[in-house]
């Protein structure tokens, strides 16, 4: 069966490069057979985290909503922005809220993360912060992160990646990710003692 892909943006503002990304990320996948459930952050609105309101109301339904998206996905494609050198503040609280339903479902989860940014480093420090959370709830991030820099001069009116190699180099990523992901779903478990 072909495999689906959550690909989501963790800007959801109009004109976020992140957006961009997330949109050209999601063509790549599909232009090599994969179906994409594409999503931005803003679809899973959530309240700052509080043991209060989950020990209330529990977990908001913005989360419950990303834990089913996750569950029907088979993988997840994440273009988040760097905020102050780190992962932004409400990425990582969707992630904390969706951590608190178990089992949690990032466990075992094939994640690709990116990054855009109008900087020369492309947002690459916000990934190196958004990798420990979700590898700490057992993702399977995947090593080589795709990092965008001066993203606000990168795309051409129909959304294409302008640089040729650029492009390629996105293409690239995105298909060994999705071999690695055809991979893990459909070979063997390995079973650990
Ligand atoms: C930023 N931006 C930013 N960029 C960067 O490369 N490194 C950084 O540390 C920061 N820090 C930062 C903090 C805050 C609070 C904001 C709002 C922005 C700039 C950021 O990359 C830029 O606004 C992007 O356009 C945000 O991504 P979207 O919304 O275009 O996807």
């Amino acid at each position: 069966r072909p495999l689906k892909y959550l690909v989501m943006s963790g800007s959801g503002r109009s004109g976020s490069v992140n957006r961009q990304l997330a949109d050209r990320a999601a063509r790549a996948v599909a232009d090599r057979g994969g179906i994409v459930d594409a999503a931005l952050i803003t679809d899973f609105a959530v309240p700052v985290y509080d043991g209060d309101l989950e020990g209330g109301e529990g977990v908001p339904e913005g989360a419950e909503e990303f834990r089913r998206r996750l569950e029907f996905n088979d993988a997840l494609i994440l273009a988040s922005p760097e905020y102050n050198a780190s992962v932004p503040g409400s990425v990582k609280n969707l992630v904390d809220w969706t951590s608190r339903i178990h089992p949690q479902p990032f466990h075992e989860k094939q994640v690709l993360v990116m990054s855009a940014s109008p900087s020369m480093a492309g947002g690459n420090r916000g990934l190196w912060a958004l990798r420990i959370p979700l590898e700490h709830l057992g993702a399977r991030v995947y090593p080589d992160m795709f990092s965008l820099a001066q993203a606000h001069a990168a795309f051409s009116s129909e959304g294409d990646l302008v640089d040729d190699p650029l492009r390629k180099r996105l293409v690239d990523n995105v298909a060994a990710f999705m071999d690695l992901v055809e991979a893990a779903t459909h070979y063997p478990r390995i079973r650990h003692a």
